[in-house]
Protein backbone atom coordinates (compact mmCIF):
# COMPACT_ATOMS: atom_id res chain seq x y z
CA UNK A 1 0.00 0.00 0.00
CA UNK A 2 1.17 3.18 -0.92
CA UNK A 3 0.72 6.59 1.39
CA UNK A 4 1.35 9.90 0.38
CA UNK A 5 3.15 11.41 3.53
CA UNK A 6 1.94 15.18 2.90
CA UNK A 7 -1.65 13.47 3.37
CA UNK A 8 -0.86 11.87 6.51
CA UNK A 9 0.94 15.06 8.01
CA UNK A 10 -2.33 17.29 6.86
CA UNK A 11 -4.41 15.11 8.42
CA UNK A 12 -2.81 14.82 12.18
CA UNK A 13 -2.42 18.43 11.93
CA UNK A 14 -5.89 18.60 10.97
CA UNK A 15 -7.19 16.27 13.93
CA UNK A 16 -4.70 18.37 16.07
CA UNK A 17 -6.40 21.45 15.23
CA UNK A 18 -9.57 20.08 15.83
CA UNK A 19 -8.05 19.32 19.75
CA UNK A 20 -6.19 22.70 19.87
CA UNK A 21 -9.92 24.69 19.02
CA UNK A 22 -11.91 23.08 21.54
CA UNK A 23 -9.13 23.70 24.19
CA UNK A 24 -8.46 26.69 23.57
CA UNK A 25 -12.09 28.48 24.47
CA UNK A 26 -12.37 26.52 28.11
CA UNK A 27 -8.75 27.44 28.37
CA UNK A 28 -9.42 31.37 28.11
CA UNK A 29 -12.99 30.75 30.30
CA UNK A 30 -10.42 29.20 33.04
CA UNK A 31 -7.70 31.96 32.91
CA UNK A 32 -10.35 34.96 32.22
CA UNK A 33 -12.10 33.54 35.53
CA UNK A 34 -9.27 32.99 37.51
CA UNK A 35 -8.08 36.79 36.70
CA UNK A 36 -11.64 37.82 37.83
CA UNK A 37 -11.50 36.02 41.38
CA UNK A 38 -8.46 37.08 41.63
CA UNK A 39 -9.93 40.95 40.84
CA UNK A 40 -12.76 40.58 42.66
CA UNK A 41 -10.48 39.05 46.23
CA UNK A 42 -8.63 42.41 46.04
CA UNK A 43 -11.45 44.05 46.86
CA UNK A 44 -12.33 41.89 49.60
CA UNK A 45 -11.14 43.45 53.08
CA UNK A 46 -10.37 40.69 55.43
CA UNK A 47 -12.34 39.68 58.78
CA UNK A 48 -12.96 42.98 61.12
CA UNK A 49 -10.32 45.02 59.43
CA UNK A 50 -11.23 48.96 60.39
CA UNK A 51 -13.61 50.76 58.33
CA UNK A 52 -12.66 53.22 55.45
CA UNK A 53 -13.17 53.57 51.58
CA UNK A 54 -14.40 50.82 49.42
CA UNK A 55 -11.53 49.38 47.44
CA UNK A 56 -11.01 48.80 43.40
CA UNK A 57 -9.10 46.43 42.12
CA UNK A 58 -5.35 47.08 41.17
CA UNK A 59 -6.04 50.75 42.93
CA UNK A 60 -7.21 49.86 46.24
CA UNK A 61 -8.60 53.33 47.39
CA UNK A 62 -5.51 55.00 45.51
CA UNK A 63 -8.33 56.79 43.10
CA UNK A 64 -10.41 58.23 45.92
CA UNK A 65 -7.16 59.53 47.62
CA UNK A 66 -5.42 61.19 44.51
CA UNK A 67 -8.58 62.74 43.25
CA UNK A 68 -9.12 64.62 46.45
CA UNK A 69 -5.24 64.99 47.14
CA UNK A 70 -5.25 66.94 43.75
CA UNK A 71 -7.80 69.38 44.78
CA UNK A 72 -6.33 69.56 48.54
CA UNK A 73 -2.17 69.03 47.70
CA UNK A 74 -2.11 67.42 51.12
CA UNK A 75 -2.62 63.13 51.11
CA UNK A 76 -2.40 63.84 54.93
CA UNK A 77 -5.05 65.80 55.64
CA UNK A 78 -7.29 64.17 52.80
CA UNK A 79 -6.31 60.98 54.81
CA UNK A 80 -7.29 62.80 58.53
CA UNK A 81 -11.07 64.31 56.79
CA UNK A 82 -11.51 60.60 55.69
CA UNK A 83 -10.70 59.14 59.57
CA UNK A 84 -13.39 61.59 60.73
CA UNK A 85 -15.69 61.02 57.54
CA UNK A 86 -15.91 57.54 58.70
CA UNK A 87 -15.38 58.61 62.51
CA UNK A 88 -12.59 56.48 63.69
CA UNK A 89 -9.29 56.16 65.14
CA UNK A 90 -8.20 53.44 63.10
CA UNK A 91 -8.99 53.99 59.33
CA UNK A 92 -8.23 50.99 57.10
CA UNK A 93 -7.23 51.56 53.20
CA UNK A 94 -5.26 50.20 50.72
CA UNK A 95 -2.91 51.75 48.04
CA UNK A 96 -2.65 49.51 45.04
CA UNK A 97 -1.90 46.32 46.77
CA UNK A 98 -0.41 47.24 49.99
CA UNK A 99 -2.66 47.41 52.94
CA UNK A 100 -2.54 50.74 55.13
CA UNK A 101 -4.05 51.30 58.44
CA UNK A 102 -3.98 55.26 60.12
CA UNK A 103 -4.04 55.26 63.79
CA UNK A 104 -4.94 58.77 65.44
CA UNK A 105 -5.53 59.15 68.91
CA UNK A 106 -3.24 58.98 72.07
CA UNK A 107 -4.41 55.70 73.21
CA UNK A 108 -4.02 54.12 69.94
CA UNK A 109 -1.04 55.91 69.17
CA UNK A 110 0.86 54.83 72.04
CA UNK A 111 -0.24 51.31 71.56
CA UNK A 112 1.42 51.36 67.62
CA UNK A 113 4.38 53.29 69.50
CA UNK A 114 5.04 50.95 72.27
CA UNK A 115 3.70 47.41 71.54
CA UNK A 116 6.73 44.94 70.08
CA UNK A 117 4.18 43.80 67.25
CA UNK A 118 4.75 47.23 65.14
CA UNK A 119 8.68 47.49 65.83
CA UNK A 120 9.24 46.45 62.47
CA UNK A 121 9.17 48.74 59.08
CA UNK A 122 7.67 47.73 55.73
CA UNK A 123 9.69 45.80 53.27
CA UNK A 124 8.28 47.74 49.82
CA UNK A 125 9.90 48.26 46.68
CA UNK A 126 10.18 52.02 47.63
CA UNK A 127 12.15 51.82 50.82
CA UNK A 128 14.53 49.53 49.12
CA UNK A 129 14.81 51.77 46.35
CA UNK A 130 15.51 54.54 49.14
CA UNK A 131 18.71 52.46 50.95
CA UNK A 132 20.51 51.94 47.79
CA UNK A 133 18.39 48.67 46.85
CA UNK A 134 19.17 47.24 49.79
CA UNK A 135 18.00 46.21 53.80
CA UNK A 136 20.51 48.36 54.90
CA UNK A 137 21.11 51.01 57.87
CA UNK A 138 18.96 52.17 60.69
CA UNK A 139 15.55 53.97 59.84
CA UNK A 140 14.48 50.61 57.57
CA UNK A 141 15.91 47.12 59.21
CA UNK A 142 14.63 44.95 62.17
CA UNK A 143 15.27 42.85 64.87
CA UNK A 144 18.32 42.44 65.46
CA UNK A 145 20.17 44.35 62.88
CA UNK A 146 18.17 46.83 63.71
CA UNK A 147 18.92 46.69 67.76
CA UNK A 148 22.15 46.09 67.33
CA UNK A 149 22.95 49.05 65.29
CA UNK A 150 20.71 51.93 66.75
CA UNK A 151 22.34 50.75 70.08
CA UNK A 152 25.66 51.07 68.76
CA UNK A 153 25.33 54.31 66.48
CA UNK A 154 24.12 56.01 69.72
CA UNK A 155 26.38 54.61 72.15
CA UNK A 156 29.37 55.51 69.54
CA UNK A 157 28.02 59.01 69.18
CA UNK A 158 27.61 59.35 72.97
CA UNK A 159 31.67 58.51 73.58
CA UNK A 160 32.46 61.35 70.35
CA UNK A 161 30.46 63.84 72.66
CA UNK A 162 27.04 63.73 71.19
CA UNK A 163 24.61 65.22 73.29
CA UNK A 164 27.10 66.88 75.47
CA UNK A 165 29.56 70.06 76.09
CA UNK A 166 31.16 69.59 72.95
CA UNK A 167 28.65 69.27 70.37
CA UNK A 168 27.13 72.36 71.89
CA UNK A 169 30.34 74.08 71.14
CA UNK A 170 30.27 72.81 67.52
CA UNK A 171 26.64 74.17 67.14
CA UNK A 172 27.63 77.47 68.55
CA UNK A 173 30.54 77.40 65.93
CA UNK A 174 28.06 76.65 62.83
CA UNK A 175 25.75 79.23 63.95
CA UNK A 176 28.55 81.74 64.17
CA UNK A 177 29.18 80.91 60.52
CA UNK A 178 25.56 81.72 59.86
CA UNK A 179 26.19 84.90 61.32
CA UNK A 180 29.22 86.08 60.05
CA UNK A 181 27.63 85.18 56.31
CA UNK A 182 24.32 87.44 57.21
CA UNK A 183 26.30 90.18 58.70
CA UNK A 184 28.53 90.33 55.38
CA UNK A 185 25.53 89.98 52.69
CA UNK A 186 25.35 93.73 53.04
CA UNK A 187 21.23 93.36 53.19
CA UNK A 188 21.13 92.00 49.66
CA UNK A 189 18.85 88.11 49.90
CA UNK A 190 21.41 85.46 49.07
CA UNK A 191 20.82 81.58 49.69
CA UNK A 192 23.13 80.72 52.81
CA UNK A 193 24.38 77.48 50.87
CA UNK A 194 28.12 78.36 49.45
CA UNK A 195 28.71 74.54 47.88
CA UNK A 196 27.06 73.54 44.83
CA UNK A 197 27.34 69.89 45.81
CA UNK A 198 25.14 70.34 49.12
CA UNK A 199 23.03 72.68 47.63
CA UNK A 200 21.74 69.97 44.60
CA UNK A 201 21.57 67.66 47.48
CA UNK A 202 19.29 69.43 49.24
CA UNK A 203 17.17 70.16 46.36
CA UNK A 204 16.99 66.40 45.64
CA UNK A 205 15.98 65.60 48.95
CA UNK A 206 13.42 68.48 48.92
CA UNK A 207 11.78 67.01 45.28
CA UNK A 208 11.72 63.64 46.84
CA UNK A 209 9.82 64.39 49.68
CA UNK A 210 6.95 66.84 47.37
CA UNK A 211 6.82 63.40 45.17
CA UNK A 212 6.13 61.02 47.13
CA UNK A 213 3.87 60.32 50.41
CA UNK A 214 4.57 58.27 53.30
CA UNK A 215 3.40 55.54 51.96
CA UNK A 216 5.78 55.39 48.83
CA UNK A 217 3.09 56.88 46.15
CA UNK A 218 2.51 54.73 42.82
CA UNK A 219 5.96 54.12 42.37
CA UNK A 220 5.80 51.63 45.53
CA UNK A 221 2.54 50.12 44.73
CA UNK A 222 3.45 49.43 40.86
CA UNK A 223 7.15 49.50 40.68
CA UNK A 224 6.96 48.34 36.94
CA UNK A 225 5.85 51.88 36.09
CA UNK A 226 8.96 53.38 36.69
CA UNK A 227 10.20 51.70 32.86
CA UNK A 228 7.08 53.72 31.44
CA UNK A 229 7.13 56.90 33.21
CA UNK A 230 10.40 57.24 35.01
CA UNK A 231 10.14 61.28 35.70
CA UNK A 232 6.12 61.08 36.85
CA UNK A 233 6.80 58.41 39.62
CA UNK A 234 9.49 60.20 41.13
CA UNK A 235 12.42 57.58 40.05
CA UNK A 236 14.55 59.33 38.35
CA UNK A 237 14.92 61.69 41.71
CA UNK A 238 15.25 59.00 43.49
CA UNK A 239 18.24 57.79 41.48
CA UNK A 240 19.37 61.07 40.91
CA UNK A 241 19.79 61.48 44.85
CA UNK A 242 21.19 58.30 45.78
CA UNK A 243 24.37 58.40 43.35
CA UNK A 244 24.87 61.85 44.80
CA UNK A 245 24.58 60.69 48.06
CA UNK A 246 26.69 57.49 47.28
CA UNK A 247 29.49 59.51 46.00
CA UNK A 248 29.48 62.01 48.94
CA UNK A 249 29.50 59.15 51.30
CA UNK A 250 31.57 56.47 49.49
CA UNK A 251 34.61 59.53 49.58
CA UNK A 252 34.03 60.40 53.20
CA UNK A 253 34.53 56.86 53.76
CA UNK A 254 37.71 56.18 51.55
CA UNK A 255 39.34 59.64 53.24
CA UNK A 256 38.60 57.90 56.95
CA UNK A 257 40.67 54.15 55.19
CA UNK A 258 43.06 56.38 54.40
CA UNK A 259 43.18 58.37 57.40
CA UNK A 260 42.74 61.83 55.84
CA UNK A 261 40.46 63.00 58.60
CA UNK A 262 41.61 64.21 61.23
CA UNK A 263 39.92 63.23 65.10
CA UNK A 264 37.95 60.31 66.08
CA UNK A 265 34.40 59.90 64.73
CA UNK A 266 31.67 57.49 64.26
CA UNK A 267 33.29 56.48 60.47
CA UNK A 268 36.13 55.56 62.22
CA UNK A 269 35.32 53.82 65.12
CA UNK A 270 32.82 52.06 62.87
CA UNK A 271 35.80 50.96 60.67
CA UNK A 272 37.50 49.68 63.53
CA UNK A 273 34.35 47.06 63.74
CA UNK A 274 34.93 46.06 59.86
CA UNK A 275 38.06 45.44 60.26
CA UNK A 276 37.79 43.23 63.71
CA UNK A 277 35.49 41.93 61.14
CA UNK A 278 32.79 41.59 62.84
CA UNK A 279 29.18 40.14 61.61
CA UNK A 280 26.75 42.64 60.69
CA UNK A 281 29.90 45.43 60.70
CA UNK A 282 30.26 45.68 57.07
CA UNK A 283 31.34 48.58 54.90
CA UNK A 284 27.59 48.62 53.02
CA UNK A 285 25.88 48.76 56.67
CA UNK A 286 28.09 51.41 57.50
CA UNK A 287 27.08 53.31 53.92
CA UNK A 288 23.64 52.43 54.92
CA UNK A 289 23.76 54.25 58.60
CA UNK A 290 25.53 57.18 56.96
CA UNK A 291 22.69 57.49 54.72
CA UNK A 292 20.00 57.60 56.96
CA UNK A 293 21.90 60.05 59.11
CA UNK A 294 22.10 62.29 56.31
CA UNK A 295 18.43 61.57 54.78
CA UNK A 296 16.57 61.97 58.37
CA UNK A 297 18.43 65.09 59.96
CA UNK A 298 18.29 67.07 56.89
CA UNK A 299 15.48 68.04 55.67
CA UNK A 300 14.02 67.43 59.21
CA UNK A 301 15.99 69.92 61.11
CA UNK A 302 16.05 72.29 57.89
CA UNK A 303 12.20 72.80 57.69
CA UNK A 304 12.08 73.00 61.16
CA UNK A 305 14.35 75.75 61.25
CA UNK A 306 12.34 77.76 57.96
CA UNK A 307 8.93 77.03 60.34
CA UNK A 308 10.77 79.01 63.09
CA UNK A 309 11.93 81.69 61.18
CA UNK A 310 8.40 81.81 59.76
CA UNK A 311 6.66 81.77 63.00
CA UNK A 312 8.76 84.84 64.41
CA UNK A 313 7.87 87.12 61.08
CA UNK A 314 4.20 86.13 61.61
CA UNK A 315 4.59 86.91 65.29
CA UNK A 316 6.35 89.96 65.65
CA UNK A 317 4.77 90.98 69.03
CA UNK A 318 6.21 86.88 70.19
CA UNK A 319 9.74 87.68 68.55
CA UNK A 320 9.81 90.81 71.01
CA UNK A 321 9.15 88.58 73.91
CA UNK A 322 11.47 85.92 73.01
CA UNK A 323 14.27 89.17 72.55
CA UNK A 324 13.59 90.65 75.74
CA UNK A 325 13.65 87.78 77.74
CA UNK A 326 17.20 86.91 76.08
CA UNK A 327 18.45 90.30 77.19
CA UNK A 328 16.98 90.23 80.71
CA UNK A 329 18.28 86.72 81.52
CA UNK A 330 21.72 86.74 80.12
CA UNK A 331 22.22 90.38 78.65
CA UNK A 332 25.17 90.65 76.04
CA UNK A 333 26.52 87.23 77.27
CA UNK A 334 25.91 84.08 74.87
CA UNK A 335 24.17 81.57 76.82
CA UNK A 336 25.73 78.16 77.03
CA UNK A 337 23.04 75.44 76.05
CA UNK A 338 22.28 74.29 79.72
CA UNK A 339 21.19 77.79 80.70
CA UNK A 340 18.81 77.74 77.62
CA UNK A 341 16.43 75.84 79.96
CA UNK A 342 16.18 78.77 82.04
CA UNK A 343 14.48 81.03 79.54
CA UNK A 344 10.53 79.94 79.95
CA UNK A 345 8.82 81.98 76.93
CA UNK A 346 11.71 81.11 74.61
CA UNK A 347 11.10 77.43 75.04
CA UNK A 348 7.38 77.94 75.13
CA UNK A 349 7.91 79.69 71.56
CA UNK A 350 9.93 76.65 70.15
CA UNK A 351 7.82 74.03 71.52
CA UNK A 352 4.70 75.73 69.79
CA UNK A 353 6.49 75.84 66.75
CA UNK A 354 6.89 72.02 66.67
CA UNK A 355 3.47 71.06 67.36
CA UNK A 356 1.80 73.83 65.36
CA UNK A 357 4.34 73.14 62.13
CA UNK A 358 4.53 69.68 62.71
CA UNK A 359 7.30 68.28 60.33
CA UNK A 360 6.72 64.53 60.45
CA UNK A 361 2.89 64.46 60.39
CA UNK A 362 3.26 60.86 60.05
CA UNK A 363 5.83 58.74 62.21
CA UNK A 364 8.01 56.59 60.53
CA UNK A 365 5.81 53.75 58.70
CA UNK A 366 5.36 50.37 60.71
CA UNK A 367 4.72 46.86 59.60
CA UNK A 368 2.17 44.64 61.85
CA UNK A 369 4.17 41.22 62.62
CA UNK A 370 1.35 39.15 63.41
CA UNK A 371 -2.56 39.76 63.36
CA UNK A 372 -3.03 42.56 65.93
CA UNK A 373 -6.23 44.06 67.70
CA UNK A 374 -6.26 48.17 67.92
CA UNK A 375 -9.79 49.96 69.02
CA UNK A 376 -11.15 46.86 68.66
CA UNK A 377 -10.60 46.28 64.98
CA UNK A 378 -7.65 43.70 63.35
CA UNK A 379 -5.01 44.33 61.65
CA UNK A 380 -3.64 41.88 59.92
CA UNK A 381 0.15 40.59 59.47
CA UNK A 382 2.03 42.75 57.11
CA UNK A 383 -0.01 45.92 57.06
CA UNK A 384 1.95 48.90 57.11
CA UNK A 385 0.72 51.49 59.77
CA UNK A 386 1.16 54.81 59.81
CA UNK A 387 0.27 57.08 63.23
CA UNK A 388 -0.72 60.45 62.67
CA UNK A 389 1.28 63.11 64.91
CA UNK A 390 0.15 65.72 63.00
CA UNK A 391 -3.60 65.12 64.58
CA UNK A 392 -2.22 64.36 67.89
CA UNK A 393 -0.50 67.71 67.87
CA UNK A 394 -4.05 69.91 66.66
CA UNK A 395 -6.58 66.92 68.50
CA UNK A 396 -8.94 69.96 70.82
CA UNK A 397 -9.37 67.20 72.92
CA UNK A 398 -6.09 68.00 74.08
CA UNK A 399 -5.36 71.66 73.10
CA UNK A 400 -7.30 74.70 73.31
CA UNK A 401 -7.61 76.73 70.12
CA UNK A 402 -5.53 74.13 68.20
CA UNK A 403 -5.67 76.45 65.39
CA UNK A 404 -4.21 79.48 67.21
CA UNK A 405 -0.38 79.80 67.42
CA UNK A 406 0.11 80.43 71.41
CA UNK A 407 2.99 79.98 73.16
CA UNK A 408 1.37 80.20 76.25
CA UNK A 409 0.11 77.06 76.68
CA UNK A 410 3.11 75.69 76.97
CA UNK A 411 3.43 77.74 80.34
CA UNK A 412 1.58 76.97 83.74
CA UNK A 413 -0.27 79.45 86.33
CA UNK A 414 3.20 79.17 87.90
CA UNK A 415 5.08 80.91 85.24
CA UNK A 416 7.12 77.13 84.77
CA UNK A 417 7.55 75.52 81.37
CA UNK A 418 4.43 72.81 80.79
CA UNK A 419 5.92 70.25 78.58
CA UNK A 420 2.59 67.81 77.02
CA UNK A 421 1.98 64.60 76.89
CA UNK A 422 0.07 65.33 73.27
CA UNK A 423 3.04 66.68 71.89
CA UNK A 424 5.70 64.19 69.98
CA UNK A 425 7.47 65.96 67.49
CA UNK A 426 10.39 63.60 67.31
CA UNK A 427 8.14 60.43 67.80
CA UNK A 428 7.97 57.93 70.68
CA UNK A 429 8.54 53.85 72.00
CA UNK A 430 11.98 52.25 70.81
CA UNK A 431 12.41 54.07 67.00
CA UNK A 432 11.59 57.45 68.63
CA UNK A 433 14.10 59.72 66.61
CA UNK A 434 17.56 59.42 68.04
CA UNK A 435 18.45 62.62 66.31
CA UNK A 436 16.32 64.55 69.18
CA UNK A 437 19.37 65.33 71.62
CA UNK A 438 21.23 67.38 68.12
CA UNK A 439 18.10 68.66 66.68
CA UNK A 440 16.82 70.05 69.61
CA UNK A 441 19.91 72.34 71.14
CA UNK A 442 20.58 72.99 67.41
CA UNK A 443 17.44 74.61 66.82
CA UNK A 444 17.07 76.36 70.30
CA UNK A 445 20.72 77.86 70.03
CA UNK A 446 19.61 78.95 66.51
CA UNK A 447 16.79 80.87 67.92
CA UNK A 448 18.63 82.27 70.54
CA UNK A 449 21.29 83.26 68.64
CA UNK A 450 19.66 84.57 66.12
CA UNK A 451 16.72 86.93 67.96
CA UNK A 452 19.45 88.15 69.86
CA UNK A 453 21.02 89.50 67.26
CA UNK A 454 18.46 90.73 64.67
CA UNK A 455 15.21 91.69 64.37
CA UNK A 456 13.19 89.23 61.26
CA UNK A 457 11.25 90.56 58.77
CA UNK A 458 9.31 89.53 55.90
CA UNK A 459 11.62 90.99 53.06
CA UNK A 460 8.29 92.49 51.20
CA UNK A 461 6.47 93.62 53.96
CA UNK A 462 3.78 90.71 53.44
CA UNK A 463 3.44 87.78 55.74
CA UNK A 464 4.67 84.52 54.01
CA UNK A 465 2.08 81.68 53.79
CA UNK A 466 1.62 79.54 56.97
CA UNK A 467 0.23 76.80 54.55
CA UNK A 468 2.79 74.21 54.10
CA UNK A 469 3.90 72.24 51.40
CA UNK A 470 3.12 68.09 52.61
CA UNK A 471 4.97 64.98 51.00
CA UNK A 472 6.52 62.60 53.01
CA UNK A 473 7.14 65.21 55.14
CA UNK A 474 5.95 69.30 55.91
CA UNK A 475 8.09 72.05 54.05
CA UNK A 476 7.55 75.89 54.91
CA UNK A 477 6.55 77.35 51.10
CA UNK A 478 10.12 79.58 50.21
CA UNK A 479 9.91 83.49 51.42
CA UNK A 480 12.69 85.34 51.89
CA UNK A 481 13.49 86.59 55.45
CA UNK A 482 14.93 90.15 56.31
CA UNK A 483 17.41 89.98 59.46
CA UNK A 484 17.99 93.41 60.59
CA UNK A 485 20.84 94.14 63.20
CA UNK A 486 19.52 95.37 66.66
CA UNK A 487 22.79 96.76 67.31
C1 LIG B 1 13.59 68.48 63.99
C2 LIG B 1 14.27 67.44 63.53
C3 LIG B 1 13.77 66.03 63.51
C4 LIG B 1 12.49 65.55 63.58
C5 LIG B 1 11.19 66.33 63.69
C6 LIG B 1 12.58 64.11 63.52
C7 LIG B 1 11.50 63.25 63.59
C8 LIG B 1 11.59 61.87 63.52
C9 LIG B 1 10.46 60.97 63.58
C10 LIG B 1 9.01 61.39 63.78
C11 LIG B 1 10.94 59.72 63.45
C12 LIG B 1 10.12 58.42 63.38
C13 LIG B 1 9.95 57.77 64.71
C14 LIG B 1 9.06 56.54 64.61
O1 LIG B 1 9.03 55.87 63.60
O2 LIG B 1 8.34 56.31 65.59
C15 LIG B 1 12.38 59.81 63.30
C16 LIG B 1 13.20 58.70 63.14
C17 LIG B 1 14.58 58.80 62.96
N1 LIG B 1 15.34 59.96 63.00
FE1 LIG B 1 14.65 61.83 63.27
N2 LIG B 1 13.91 63.75 63.39
C18 LIG B 1 14.67 64.89 63.40
C19 LIG B 1 16.05 64.97 63.33
C20 LIG B 1 16.91 63.90 63.19
C21 LIG B 1 18.36 63.98 63.16
C22 LIG B 1 19.17 65.27 63.34
C23 LIG B 1 18.82 62.70 62.98
C24 LIG B 1 20.25 62.18 62.88
C25 LIG B 1 21.27 62.65 63.52
C26 LIG B 1 17.68 61.81 62.92
C27 LIG B 1 17.75 60.45 62.76
C28 LIG B 1 16.67 59.60 62.78
C29 LIG B 1 16.76 58.15 62.60
C30 LIG B 1 18.04 57.35 62.33
C31 LIG B 1 15.45 57.65 62.72
C32 LIG B 1 15.01 56.19 62.63
C33 LIG B 1 15.03 55.56 64.01
C34 LIG B 1 14.66 54.08 64.00
O3 LIG B 1 14.01 53.62 63.07
O4 LIG B 1 15.03 53.40 64.97
N3 LIG B 1 16.54 62.57 63.06
N4 LIG B 1 12.75 61.12 63.35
Amino acid sequence: MEFSLDVIVKKHWYETRIIIDAMVLPCLCIVMVLVLTYLISTTIKPKNYPPGPKWYPLFGCNNLLNARTTKSTSQWKVISDLAKEYSTNVLGLKMGNERVVVVYGENNIRQVSFDKEFDSRPDSFFLRLRCFGKRIGITFVDGKLWREHRHFAFKALKNEGYGKQFMHEEIKKALRNITNYIDNSDGVPREYIKEQRIQRIIDLMSARSKAFTMAGGWLNQWPWLRFIAPDWTGYSIIQKMNKELSDIIEETINKHKQELVKGNDFIYTFLDEVYKQKQTFTEDQLKGICLDFLIASTQTTGNSFGFMMLALIRNPAMQEKVYQEIITTFGEEDPAFSDIGRLVYTNAFFAETQRYHTVALFSGARRTVSDVIVDGYTIPINTTVLVSLGDLHSDPKHWDEPNIFNPERFIDENGKLKMSPYSHPFGLGRRRCPGEPLSRPFLLTALVTIVKRYRIESSNGELPSEEPIVGILAEPRPFIARCIKRK
